[in-house]
């Protein structure tokens, strides 16, 4: 928790700070080493690369007097961090180079030795600049700050340096990928790096045998890429039982020679790829038993003999790929009777003898592709036995036979309807194809099926064309009767009339509806037609005559409220338009009635789908992450971006509503309180809003300020990543406040517990995860102040670079003056002092312009700094 709180107050200092800076005029001091360093890279570089204006915007000889980080024309790719500091009544801002980032920035040059004399430096991304050549420099040794190093896709050639391996105590990602670095990789006695988290060696010319104990004193590798090298000898050991987080190995395309270690029992790989060596020996099912968490396994393109092994205990597993090994000929096993798991299988060229047995398929009952090409199979191909098999799979596509001996293929529908497609390319069947062309040949040796797609185009087109002109007329006709009505009467016209002249005034257009109208299309009412019901009224559906629908809240009158609040309100709700906030269409005025027409959404709202499992909607992790990055977009407008700002004040599951598409949209903004322009938060006395997502500012004393919708998001991104609601009484006691259970499990380090177990994430996602997880801590901290605005949580979610940085340093910082996290009691009030503060206290982080066109890479190098909380030094 403690290091939280110390990110917290970060946070808000550099806030405070940044802006304190613009303000004054302060001095800033670079180190000696820094510049000089800089300046060498200037010198290597400058001459070479082409189009220096862009690939190196920025850079000058002249390091004193354009200084990189400066304001007015900052070093590209080159980022700082100051810190402020007190001399002699003066403030002096010491600048430090914590991040150098040039992707694909056409460098030509080596890397000079000074590199190393940027002893500060955090990241170090030099990437696809195929012509930055030469050796790595022994110098790289003397980074020992460095997090995350990424070499990948430029031209370095030779050894990776020997003192390299001894330095870093940081470092999480390695990746010299795609270089023509040569020689062995280090010893395991050389290496010091326990921090490690990803190491990518791909396409290098690397030589020699793997470590064979690599997974042990790297305990802390969660992923790492070996494949299209030159390694020989054997694989490394594989199990060692709770002492390695390896879910992801590649050692593909290599010429690694022996049989397979053993891997059963492995607690935690997910993914194994050794295809394309020289591996031989039996394939014993034993070797790959009890591995639950095993999803992919790659063993194809080796030497292996015996027979093919049962795998169908991996109960996880959904890509197997055993193809062209030297298995005893023999027909298709039938072991796979109970595969559930698997997607894809892939057994081309280990002769299969035989024909096609049903049991081909009977058992997958998720298999999307099989391929069994290059075998000897013969025989009758019969598809009919194959459609009828029961328990086969409903999602199956692909069955490809190609190149085998396959004589005759039985088929008694249309070809047209047969929705799997079949590949016998390359069978005797297939040799009469073009003399004696039939429907059924034409599909399985063209794959030509389908004879009816025109028809069914241009239906389509009839369709849409309709579609698209008959609500539009309608439409019309509603809004010249609204007018008619309003001509007809004369206090209903008085109330019109007053409420079009406002919104004329303020150019919005909301439509105004006649009460009979509404009462009309929501069918008086009807409690049927009753969506749900909120603070503020019902809500209920309604449905116009030609199909369109809405939503219609109908609002419990405030009782003195005049009908120029609600105009207010309408026409500033009207003005707000976001594709993540609920669409205002318009409203209708009848005496003390008063109800809003809004779009409707058609998935109801995330509390059904999430918690309450209603529409059978699967949230996988891409799902969610949209779901919370649409929600944080939308309270950031109206926090921000809105005129004038708006509160929220009751963001909660019930209150997000999913489209057809899953796009969130925020409702019920409408009657939330506008902010007020000139304070930075108001006291309220009637505290609205729902118990769990309450800041407690605002619960216990009232106050209410923006920080009030970002605790409320907090939490929601908790029960979005835990798939359950922030108050559960059905859980065991210690899990009934989401909240608290997760700042416990903080605590105890193994916040992965909360993790929606119904989730399937892959490696990166889980990544990505923790990082969301990170943000949600930040939300909910318990003071306001320390909490980020919503900006900053957009920019963190979307994996800001400068945040990434900015977290970085403070972690080597809090590590380096041994963890003194009292001075930075999470709950203390505390304020930007710059001529008190010690420096990491008041360390603000400066970015210089990034390459543009590059935020993917940026994300990805963000989700790569991952498990940060896990990491040994910190605890
Ligand atoms: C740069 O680093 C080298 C090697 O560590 C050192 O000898 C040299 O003094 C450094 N230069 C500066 C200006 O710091
Ligand atoms: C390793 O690097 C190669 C080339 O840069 C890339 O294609 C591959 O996806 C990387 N492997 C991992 C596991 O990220
Ligand atoms: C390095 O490997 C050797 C043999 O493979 C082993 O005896 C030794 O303990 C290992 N050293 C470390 C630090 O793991
Ligand atoms: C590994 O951890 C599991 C539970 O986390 C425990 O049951 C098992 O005994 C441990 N195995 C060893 C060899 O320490
Ligand atoms: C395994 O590696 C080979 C060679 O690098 C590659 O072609 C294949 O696609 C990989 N398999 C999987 C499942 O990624
Ligand atoms: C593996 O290849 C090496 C040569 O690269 C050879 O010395 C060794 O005997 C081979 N091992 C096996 C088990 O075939
Ligand atoms: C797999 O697990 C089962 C039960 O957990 C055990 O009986 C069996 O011996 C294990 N098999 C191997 C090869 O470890
Ligand atoms: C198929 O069988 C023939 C002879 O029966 C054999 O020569 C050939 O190698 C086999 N092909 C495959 C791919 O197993
Ligand atoms: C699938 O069907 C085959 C025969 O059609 C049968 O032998 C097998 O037991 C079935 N498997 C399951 C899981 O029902
Ligand atoms: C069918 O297999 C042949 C031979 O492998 C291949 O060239 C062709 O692209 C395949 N057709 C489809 C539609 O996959």
């Amino acid at each position: 928790m403690a290091s939280y709180g110390i990110l917290l107050s970060l946070l808000y200092l550099y806030q405070l700070c940044t802006s304190l800076v613009a303000a004054q005029t302060v001095d800033n001091h670079y180190a000696d080493n820094d510049l000089y360093a800089l300046g060498q890279l200037w010198a290597e570089w400058s001459q070479s690369t082409p189009d220096g204006q862009h690939n190196l915007a920025g850079w000058n000889g002249a390091v004193k007097t354009y200084p990189p980080c400066a304001q007015t024309s900052p070093w590209r790719g080159v980022f700082c961090n100051a810190k402020p500091k007190s001399e002699w009544g003066r403030d002096v801002w010491d600048f430090e180079i914590v991040g150098l980032t040039l992707r694909d920035a056409s460098i030509v040059g080596k890397l000079p030795p000074a590199i190393g004399n940027l002893t500060n430096l955090v990241t170090l991304i030099l990437t696809d600049n195929p012509e930055l050549t030469g050796p790595l420099p022994e110098e790289l040794g003397y980074l020992l700050s460095l997090f995350d190093i990424d070499l990948h896709g430029n031209g370095f050639t030779g050894p990776i340096p020997k003192f390299f391996y001894q330095s870093f105590g940081f470092l999480q990602s390695l990746d010299l990928s795609g270089n023509q670095l040569t020689g062995q990789l280090p010893e395991n006695n050389s290496i010091s790096y326990r921090t490690l988290q990803t190491m990518n060696m791909s396409y290098n010319l690397f030589s020699g045998e793997i470590p064979p104990d690599l997974l042990i004193y790297l305990g802390n590798l969660v992923s790492a890429d070996f494949s299209s090298n030159r390694f020989t000898g054997g694989l490394p050991l594989l199990v060692y039982p709770n002492k390695t987080k390896i879910l992801d190995l590649d050692f593909s395309n290599n010429l690694i020679n022996g049989s397979l270690p053993t891997m059963s029992g492995h607690r935690t790989i997910r993914f194994f790829n050794a295809s394309e060596n020289l591996l031989s020996g039996e394939l014993d099912s034993a070797l790959l038993s009890n591995i639950s968490t095993l999803t992919t396994l790659d063993l194809s393109r080796n030497q292996f003999t015996g027979t093919i092994p049962d795998l169908s205990t991996l109960e996880k597993l959904e890509y197997l790929d055993l193809s062209y090994n030297n298995f005893t000929p023999e027909p298709f096993p039938t072991w796979a009777n109970n595969f559930r798991s698997l997607r894809k299988l892939m057994l081309k060229g280990v002769s299969f003898t035989g024909s096609v047995p049903s049991s081909i398929v009977a058992g997958f009952e998720n298999l999307q592709t099989l391929g069994l090409d290059d075998n000897n199979m013969t025989g009758t191909l019969d598809i009919n036995r194959l459609l009828a098999v029961p328990n086969r799979s409903r999602s199956l596509k692909l069955i490809s036979l190609t190149n085998n001996k396959i004589s005759n293929v039985a088929y008694s529908d249309y070809v047209y309807n047969l929705n799997i497609k079949f590949n016998l390319s390359g069978n005797p069947y297939c040799d009469l194809a073009g003399k004696s062309d039939n429907d059924l040949r034409r599909c399985v040796c063209h794959q030509q099926c389908f004879y009816t797609e025109e028809v069914e185009n241009s239906k389509k087109i009839i369709i849409t064309v309709i579609a698209v002109t008959l609500p539009t007329s309608l439409l019309f006709c509603y809004i010249a009767y609204g007018i008619f009505f309003c001509k007809s009467r004369r206090e209903r016209r008085k109330l019109i009339c007053e409420a079009n002249q406002k919104f004329a005034e303020y150019e919005v257009k909301p439509t105004i509806y006649t009460y009979s109208e509404v009462r009309t299309i929501t069918n008086d009412f009807h409690p049927d037609v009753k969506l749900g019901q909120g603070h503020y009224g019902a809500v209920y559906k309604g449905t116009f005559p030609n199909g369109t629908q809405v939503a219609v809240k109908q609002l419990f009158t405030k009782s003195q409220q005049s009908l120029d609040v609600f105009l207010n309100e309408i026409v500033l709700v009207a003005a707000v338009k976001h594709r993540n906030l609920v669409k205002l269409k318009g409203c209708c005025i009848r005496k003390d009635q008063r109800l809003l027409v809004h779009d409707y959404v058609e998935l109801g709202d995330l509390e059904q789908v999430l918690f309450e499992h209603k529409r059978n909607i699967n949230l996988s992790w891409p799902i969610r992450r949209n779901i919370c990055l649409g929600v944080a977009h939308g309270i950031h407008y109206l926090h921000s971006l809105a005129q004038p700002r708006i509160i929220h004040r009751d963001i909660k599951a019930s209150n997000i509503l999913l489209d057809k598409n899953l796009e969130p949209k925020i409702a019920d903004f409408g009657l939330a309180l506008l902010f007020p322009d000139d304070q930075s938060h108001v006291m309220t006395i009637h505290i609205a809003g729902t118990r769990g997502y309450l800041a407690p500012e605002y619960a216990t004393l009232g106050q209410l300020s923006e920080k009030v919708d970002v605790y409320s998001f907090g939490v929601l991104l908790f029960e979005i990543i835990s798939g359950r609601r922030n108050i559960d009484m059905k859980l065991p006691e210690e899990k009934v406040y989401l909240l608290e259970w997760a700042w416990k499990l903080l605590d105890e380090n193994n916040v992965t517990e909360l993790l929606d177990p119904t989730l399937n994430l892959q490696i990166d996602e889980e990544m990505e995860l923790q990082r969301f997880l990170n943000i949600a801590f930040l939300c909910v901290h318990s003071s306001a102040d320390r909490r980020p605005n919503m900006s900053r949580v957009v920019a963190m979610l979307q994996g800001d670079m400068d945040l990434e940085i900015l977290e970085l340093t403070r972690l080597r910082d809090e590590s380096r003056l041994n963890n003194r996290f009292d001075a930075l009691v999470p709950y203390s009030s505390s304020s930007c002092d710059l001529a008190s503060g010690n420096s990491y206290r008041n360390s603000a982080v400066f970015v210089s312009s990034t390459p543009s066109g590059s935020r993917d890479g940026l994300l990805s190098t963000a989700s790569r700094t991952i498990q940060m909380s896990d990491t040994e030094w910190i605890r």
